[in-house]
């Protein structure tokens, strides 16, 4: 395949773009087409790496109204309201939602998740089936899972069972939930634990983390302390960090610089945190996303997720990481044309960081996943949540969507219009 005439979310225009053997084998302008080769003409539009998801549910997604929809909106209904569903849940009707998520990912050229799966459940009938749902997606969309106790490791009976039960199986990551134990005290120990666990088995670590307006919810320190304590600098995640947006900046000022030197991720779901934070507020209402511009100041790498999809906690979205970065920018005021480049960045680069995906980007050697955008570049990809005009995975193409046209009947005017600005 060749990829001709693509504009690169670098800035580079005029480049064509080689793929062999399912990887990127040449970048540049006017490359020689070898004989045979499939020729694809980008007609001068962005493309991209794949978008990535660097935080999902995918055993909840599609359920929204099982058995009955969140009435406050809030986490704690949504975390009660999920519970009243588990033991309802079948396999099948499992594994049915999960692949139609799925496929509109591919669609939404979203080639990479990473999903929590809830392992408060003696059956493990939600791991069961994303195990399966990531060998059958495989071949199109990198799916990794992370243990996640949703009811509280230590708060939950048979829960740390459960998980190192799930891991024995073949999930990917160490999940957790410190803010949601019973204490504080029972939530540090807990990160340590898992932490130890992570460490004594070489997996990485995802922990929702400090989900909470609450200003003392401080366990990303814990989660700091013993990333760099057991070596695990680079492969330890917190998601949410929520409590941020409502600490005293004297501290964040302090704590900042530990997640940095713990060289831990940092996780925002912008959709869902300016959803669920700030319930319990009168006016002004906090938007409870965490301090995302100062994280990337100070040099963390910071991701965001979509989180939810349709389920007891979100009635919204469609799989397009283009409305998260757009959610993400406006929440924490990112609209500088750097700040607005971080937030695809958010989606796209940063994300695949949080994964520790292999070949992931734009240059040669790398895998030959990408996405053509009916944009011109990032700030107006965000700015349309620019149609998918192709997705392909290791050089084959896997979805095609039409140009977002409309045809005028004005008189005077011209007869299509499209939504893009050339400059
Ligand atoms: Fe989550």
């Amino acid at each position: 395949m060749l990829i001709r005439n693509a504009t690169l979310p670098d800035g580079r225009t005029g480049i064509d773009l080689l793929v062999a053997d399912g990887r990127i084998a040449a970048v540049g302008p006017a490359l020689a087409a070898p004989e045979g080769v499939d020729c694809i003409d980008a007609g001068g539009w962005l493309l991209a790496p794949p978008f990535v998801d660097a935080h999902f549910h995918l055993d909840a997604t599609l359920s929204h109204g099982l058995p009955r929809v969140n009435a406050s909106g809030t986490l704690l209904e949504g975390i009660a309201l999920w519970g009243e569903l588990k033991p309802r849940l079948t396999q099948e009707a499992l594994v049915e939602r999960a692949l139609a998520y799925c496929d509109w990912a591919v669609a939404r050229g979203l080639l990479a998740i990473r999903s929590h799966v809830d392992v408060c459940d003696d059956r493990l009938l939600a791991v069961e089936a994303l195990l399966h749902v990531r060998q059958r997606v495989a071949p199109y969309l990198d799916l990794q899972l992370v243990a996640f106790p949703q009811d509280g490791v230590l708060r939950s009976p048979g829960a740390w069972a459960n998980l190192v039960r799930a891991l024995d199986r073949g999930v990917d990551v160490v999940g957790g939930i410190p803010h949601f134990e019973r204490t504080a005290e029972q939530g540090v120990e807990s990160v340590k634990r898992l932490c130890e666990l992570a460490a004594e088995r070489g997996l990485p670590v995802d922990m929702h983390c400090d989900e909470s307006d609450d200003p003392m919810s401080r366990h990303v320190e814990t989660l700091a302390f013993h990333a760099q304590r057991l070596g695990l600098q680079g492969r330890v995640t917190g998601s949410h960090l929520t409590s941020m947006h409502s600490m005293d900046s004297y501290y964040v000022s302090k704590l900042i610089p530990l997640i940095r030197e713990a060289g831990v991720h940092a996780v925002a779901n912008p959709l869902i945190n300016i959803t669920l934070q700030g319930r319990h507020d009168g006016y002004p209402k906090r938007r409870g996303m965490t301090r995302v511009p100062e994280l990337l100041a100070a040099g963390v790498n910071v991701a965001f997720g979509h989180d939810c999809v349709m389920d007891p906690w979100y009635s919204l979205g469609s799989a397009d990481m283009l409305e998260v970065a757009a959610m993400g920018l406006h929440v924490a005021q990112m609209t500088s044309q750097q700040a607005m480049r971080l937030c695809f960045d958010a989606v796209t680069v940063n994300a695949a960081r949080v994964l520790g995906l292999e070949g992931y980007g734009l240059e040669p050697g790398c895998r030959a996943d990408f996405v053509l955008l009916q944009a011109r570049d990032p700030v107006e990809a965000i700015r349309l949540r620019a149609q998918r005009l192709l997705v392909v995975r290791g050089g084959r193409v896997i979805s095609r969507m039409p140009a977002a046209t409309a045809a005028l009947e004005l008189p005077g005017r011209p007869a299509a219009v499209d939504f893009t600005r050339q400059r």
